[in-house]
């Protein structure tokens, strides 16, 4: 019998050993992984006893987009933020809970990071699955002591990383540096987020379909009939598909990630340029999985190469499976040229 165990990685080993992979790299952009993984044990912490600590159901406030504002969304905010404020290498932080930028203590700081502090707020209260989304990027005008707005409009193919938690049955991180996905289950007797998937990989087709029904009778034809053929019989593609809606972006997201499929968040009458937010849920969720080799696109152009105009603005999203993705794609562009 062998006697060898397997060894057990944790998140700040594995980021240290990645750094040392790139014999020029500062070590800032693993300091700031770091930070975002201490907060995410705060934050996980906080939801787990939500109900006991009276951080369950609204703050009384609503944000500047309008919606109610959950304690948690404030407090996972602030725990975020302050973290990465610790370690002096960001300089502005662009948050769902904030209307403008926020500048950070180190102005000159490398780094612009994107955040959806709590992701499916509307779930918080029900006790299912939410989120902590993460992009980065490195300031271009590095060395100007004016920071702005506009340093932080960039495509997402300039993400540098992107990652998200996702508080579930378990605490998962998973982030990309744009060499793969790897994802970390946070042990909490420990305290320890440890590898738990090195070079996640997401399947080229999947057999189920992600999308908020609800809104059927505002869909474009090429949706409406997209979701039709999930629905048909037939034994080669697995269909029917099965139907599965979380609610919450990360948690959608993961489970594609993990089973393959769909996930659709698209433009509708209520929201005409769909609700999902580009900067800071789109592009690092899409940035994830195309390391992971899905496909990400709005219907007709790869998300990642949207140019942004503002930094809350929304984009309609279709990613997953890169067979699904391509199929729904058919769908969208055959109709398009009938009501054309
Ligand atoms: P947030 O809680 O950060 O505002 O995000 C909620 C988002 C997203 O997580 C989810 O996919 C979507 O809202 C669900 O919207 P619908 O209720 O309109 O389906
Ligand atoms: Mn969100
Ligand atoms: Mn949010």
């Amino acid at each position: 019998m062998s006697t060898k165990t397997n060894k057990l990685v944790t998140l700040d080993e594995y980021i240290i050993q990645a750094q040392n992979r790139f014999p020029g790299a500062t070590g800032e952009l693993s300091q700031l992984l770091r930070d975002i993984g201490l907060a995410a044990k705060i934050i996980s912490r906080e939801v787990n006893k939500a109900g006991i600590t009276n951080l369950l159901g609204v703050d009384g406030s609503t944000n500047f987009h309008g919606e109610s504002v959950k304690k948690l969304d404030l407090f996972a905010d602030q725990q975020l933020i302050s973290a990465l404020d610790r370690s002096l290498i960001t300089c502005m932080v662009i948050s769902e809970e904030n209307d403008g930028i926020v500048r950070l203590n180190s102005q000159g700081g490398k780094y612009i990071v994107y955040l959806d502090p709590l992701d499916g707020s509307s779930n918080i209260d029900v006790n299912v699955s939410i989120g902590s989304i993460f992009s980065i990027y490195v300031r271009e005008a590095r060395f100007d002591p004016k920071l702005e707005e506009s340093d932080a409009l960039q495509p997402g193919i300039r993400q540098v990383a992107a990652g998200y938690v996702l508080y579930g049955s378990s605490t998962i991180m998973c982030y990309t540096t744009g060499i793969g996905v790897s994802a970390f289950t946070l042990d909490p007797s420990i305290g320890e987020f440890i590898l738990s998937e090195d070079k996640f990989k997401i399947p080229d087709h999947g057999r189920i379909y992600s999308i908020n029904e609800g809104s059927y009778n505002s869909w474009d034809l090429g949706l409406k009939n997209y979701i039709k053929y999930c629905q048909e019989e037939d034994d080669e593609t697995g269909r029917p598909y099965s139907a599965r809606y979380i609610g919450s972006m990360v948690a959608d997201i993961h489970r594609t990630l993990v089973k393959g499929g769909i996930f659709i968040y698209p433009s509708s009458r209520r929201y005409p340029n769909g609700k999902l937010r580009l900067m800071y849920e789109c592009n690092p969720l899409s940035f994830i999985i195309e390391q992971a080799g899905g496909i990400a696109t709005d219907g007709s152009t790869r998300i990642m190469e949207i140019q942004p105009k503002a930094i809350h603005e929304r984009t309609p999203i279709y990613v997953g499976s890169k067979q699904n993705v391509e199929k729904a794609m058919e769908y969208l562009e055959k109709y398009d040229e009938v009501s054309a």
